[in-house]
């Protein structure tokens, strides 16, 4: 496995790159934008492909690189679903997993530090953003914090995972790296507390001034979506409410670009294809399953994910393969299912 702690000095922030193998898929958790050019390096010397970028929150002290990375890799933007900003390609919720080949993240909603905190736990490891920090707890006096609710994600979530359990946070500002579960909860000066009230009068108390960089990272960490104006411009999209009337047409095919559990989890559009997002390319070039079927039928292909952002950079992608019958839904499944249109249970192999 392949699995890198990289840090930014000016934020005191953890950024995790984990891959299972060289030449395979990569996901990264809190990049920053001020290293984003580090990261398309380091992606390129190990030879790994960017498939996920993943947020823990909307961060207050640095700005994403998640948007960045997302326009230089075409990798898919992953937020918990209590996340406020505008777009990403994939929401999760507790219980979620978030795959690459050969990788799985459980999805922990561990709320506390902000209203939109997630831990994700692969397998002997847990990175806990800014919720479980080593030594300390991510403060709770903004962006919708609550000490209360922070209580209960570590005494009756995080800290119940095994004691061996390696802890990776967002962020350290004394150098240390990594910490366990059993370390902290004996030496975790915030956790030797016997209720949540206790906890709550600790980091009601810390009379903390705010982040240098807030007043800019949060704005631009809630305006992250892809821009999409040119896809609109040479009408690669179609509304939820249009391209319901596509639906059974001789002529077009609709092609979900969502994972296996996205599609388990929402369902599908009633006759609709399956092409995970990371194996378009494959699809779309000569002797692909698309280039070709556009080939054989002449049909109009209709692309659609959970948000309309993966299903926007496939148009892209389509146009760049040569197809021009193309087009996308906007807004995803999500607008889709505002307009009232039904969906049929998703499985493997539909
Ligand atoms: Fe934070």
């Amino acid at each position: 496995m392949i699995f890198r702690q990289l840090f930014d000095s000016v934020s005191s922030t953890y950024t995790y790159l984990i891959a299972s193998r060289r030449a395979g898929e990569a996901l990264i958790i809190d990049p920053v934008l001020e290293k984003v050019d580090r990261y398309l390096k380091l992606f390129d010397e190990l030879d790994v492909k960017l498939i996920k970028a993943i947020d823990t929150h909307v961060h207050a002290d640095h700005i994403t690189a998640i948007g960045a990375l997302r326009d230089h890799t075409k990798c898919i933007t992953v937020m918990g679903e209590h996340s406020a900003v505008d777009t990403v390609s994939m929401r999760v919720a507790e219980g979620d997993t978030i795959t690459i080949e050969g990788t799985t993240l459980q999805v922990i909603y561990t709320p506390g530090h902000t209203d939109d905190s997630y831990s994700f736990l692969m397998n002997d490891r847990v990175f806990t953003g800014d919720t479980l920090l080593i030594r300390g707890t991510g403060r709770t006096d903004f962006q919708n914090g609550d000490s209360i609710a922070q209580y209960d994600s570590l005494f009756n979530k995080l800290l119940k995972l095994p004691v061996e359990t390696l802890v990776y946070p967002a962020h350290d500002y004394k150098g240390d790296t990594v910490s366990t579960i059993g370390e902290e909860l004996l030496c975790n000066p915030r956790l030797q507390v016997t209720s949540a009230n206790e906890y709550a009068a600790i980091m009601n108390n810390l009379n903390l001034t705010n982040p240098k960089m807030m007043d800019v990272a949060v704005p631009a960490n809630l305006a992250i979506g892809l821009r999409q104006d040119d896809i609109d411009a040479r009408g690669g999209s179609v509304t939820a409410a249009d391209a319901r009337a596509l639906v059974d047409r001789d002529d077009t095919v609709l092609v979900d670009l969502r994972d296996v559990a996205e599609r388990s989890k929402e369902g599908v559009i009633p006759g609709s294809v399956h092409t995970p997002y990371p194996e378009l390319a494959a699809h779309l070039g000569r002797g692909g399953l698309l280039y070709e079927l556009v080939r054989a039928t002449g049909k109009r292909i209709v692309f659609y994910c959970a948000y309309g952002e993966r299903s926007a950079m496939a148009v892209g992608a389509a146009y760049d393969a040569g197809l021009r019958d193309v087009c996308h839904i906007k807004g995803g499944i999500d607008a889709w299912v505002k307009t009232g249109a039904a969906l049929e249970p998703g499985s493997d192999s539909n």
